[in-house]
């Protein structure tokens, strides 16, 4: 198949649309737009047919792999079959024609739906409100940091510079906190995979502004002495910070506010029917509660006297922290969403999704080494270190070889707390034969890394694109075509 670009198949004048007859007189550029940014030269566009076009992106997705070709269990990531109708609810022309500086007054529908949505979103974390405008996971850990600094500045503990992450913690987590003006100190998982209280006790001072926690942590596990580690955070005046990237596993079931968690962050495009990844948008609302709504980003959205408003009454505020109100469309699917699965739908998806994660677990535990051996929530991690030590085949391996059997790879070498970790996460729309697939090709695998290990070494051999060279690829990547 071939790799050329759209603008290698350019031919002069070759047309795939052409634009309406004006209804309108016609005007030259030069009076709609000043002169002095007008291009001197036209702008180096692709001229291509509609078959060219349509043949080119074409063959383009079916060299690539997504949820709508097959299973996906790439851990964290909640890779979930998403409704096609909440596609079609974010496409009403309602929707999508609206312009974010048009007056209150001409915008009241979607000021009532991103009202609704704050609203509901806080009965499901536990909150009293919060934010639409963070346009992903690690932009509400920012903001949900800002909002840290903000209380304490305002309490007058300008002291406070630490934010304690968990070594099983995800990436952003820490990068966050680096970046919002913190010191990370990382504390280590115990035997279990949990947080030690008795490690958490031992950096406890005056200089702690907080913990990060994600629960179920990133080894799919319930963090069961949550209660007694807010207590003790907060005794010793610190605040709890929720990601809330795994919010799959606990829906409806438990909820963070509950736990003690005073800001939240959600992952829409996870948990709330937006398809996750490929630079996708995305939205990462933050919630909290009453003691930090002062401090909330505005516009907030209002309502009063029977009418929504921008609201920018928050003398506490951190400000702005996105251009206009959030990833419209990510908002409008989730709120399709909840709405169509109703309370008790939004239940049955946390507990299928940890049905489905710990039939696999039982199912996979006796091949592939489970390091952490319980029940487990929505995802799980296993470990290769065994494979490779014995016969040379390394989570990578397996990986690429799960390629060849048509099933995305789980997350590998992560967490970082797992030797050649594969991280699984079948989600809730998965049914049983799904799932036995996987099983079966992982005992393929299993087998085939004992009797012909070349087999997953040299894996993918069934698929448009071979092994790539995957630190290049990350480190030079070629993302601009030159002519
Ligand atoms: C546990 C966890 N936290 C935070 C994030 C960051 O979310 P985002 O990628 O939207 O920034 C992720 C993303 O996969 C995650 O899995």
């Amino acid at each position: 198949m071939s790799t050329k670009i759209i603008f290698e198949r350019s031919r002069k004048g070759r047309r795939g649309y052409k634009f309406p007859k004006l209804e309108i007189p016609e005007k030259k550029e030069e009076e709609l737009i000043d002169k002095k940014f007008l291009r001197e030269v036209p702008a180096g566009l692709p001229e291509v047919s509609e078959v060219d076009i349509i043949r080119h992106y074409t063959n383009l997705s079916r060299r690539n792999f997504g949820v709508d070709v097959g299973f996906y269990p790439l851990g964290s990531c909640t890779m979930k079959y998403n409704p096609k109708i909440n596609e079609d609810v974010a496409s009403l022309p309602g929707f999508q024609q609206l312009h974010p500086l048009q007056p209150e007054e001409h915008c009241q529908g979607i000021l009532k739906l991103l009202h609704e949505t704050i609203r509901k979103l806080c009965e499901i974390t536990g909150t009293q409100w919060g934010t639409l405008q963070p346009f992903a996971g690690a932009h509400g850990e920012f903001t949900g940091l800002k909002l840290f600094r903000a209380y304490f500045d305002k309490r007058g503990e300008k002291n406070r510079s630490k934010i304690i992450v968990p070594d099983s913690a995800h990436g952003t987590n820490p990068a966050s906190a680096h970046i919002s003006g913190f010191d990370v100190v990382e504390i280590k998982s115990n035997r279990q995979g949990m947080v030690s209280v008795e490690n958490l006790k031992d950096h406890l001072d005056e200089s702690v502004a907080g913990i990060m926690l994600t629960n179920p942590n990133t080894l799919g596990l319930f963090e069961q002495d949550i209660k007694e580690i807010a207590d003790i955070i907060h005794d010793a005046g610190g605040l709890l910070y929720y990601d809330g990237a795994n919010l799959n596993a606990i829906m409806g079931k438990s909820r963070p506010g509950d736990m003690g968690f005073d800001v939240v962050h959600l992952n829409l495009h996870k948990t709330f029917s937006t398809p996750h990844g490929g630079g996708g948008p995305g939205s990462g609302p933050v919630f909290v509660n009453e003691k930090l709504v002062p401090f909330l980003p505005v516009p907030d959205i209002g309502f009063k006297d029977g009418k929504y408003f921008f609201d920018y009454s928050k003398p506490d505020t951190i400000g702005r922290i996105s251009g206009f109100y959030g990833n419209i469309a990510v908002i409008v699917k989730a709120y399709a969403y909840m709405l169509f699965m109703g309370a008790d739908g939004l239940k049955r998806v946390s507990e299928l999704a940890v049905l489905n994660a710990n039939y696999l677990r039982v199912k996979l535990k006796d091949k592939y080494h489970l390091p952490y051996d319980q029940v487990c929530k929505h995802e799980f991690v296993l470990s290769a270190s065994k494979l490779k030590e014995q016969y040379g085949v390394a989570a990578v391996n397996i990986a690429k070889r799960l390629l060849d059997y048509g099933v995305h790879p789980p997350t590998v070498y992560f967490p970082l707390i797992v030797p050649e970790a594969l991280m699984i996460e079948p989600t809730e729309t998965e049914s049983k034969e799904v799932l036995d697939y996987f099983i079966e090709t992982m005992e393929k695998i299993y087998l085939e890394a004992k009797e012909n290990p070349k087999l997953a070494l040299s894996a993918p051999t069934r698929t448009p694109v071979k092994r790539t060279d995957e630190v290049k690829a990350a480190k030079e990547p070629v993302v601009r075509w030159y002519r």
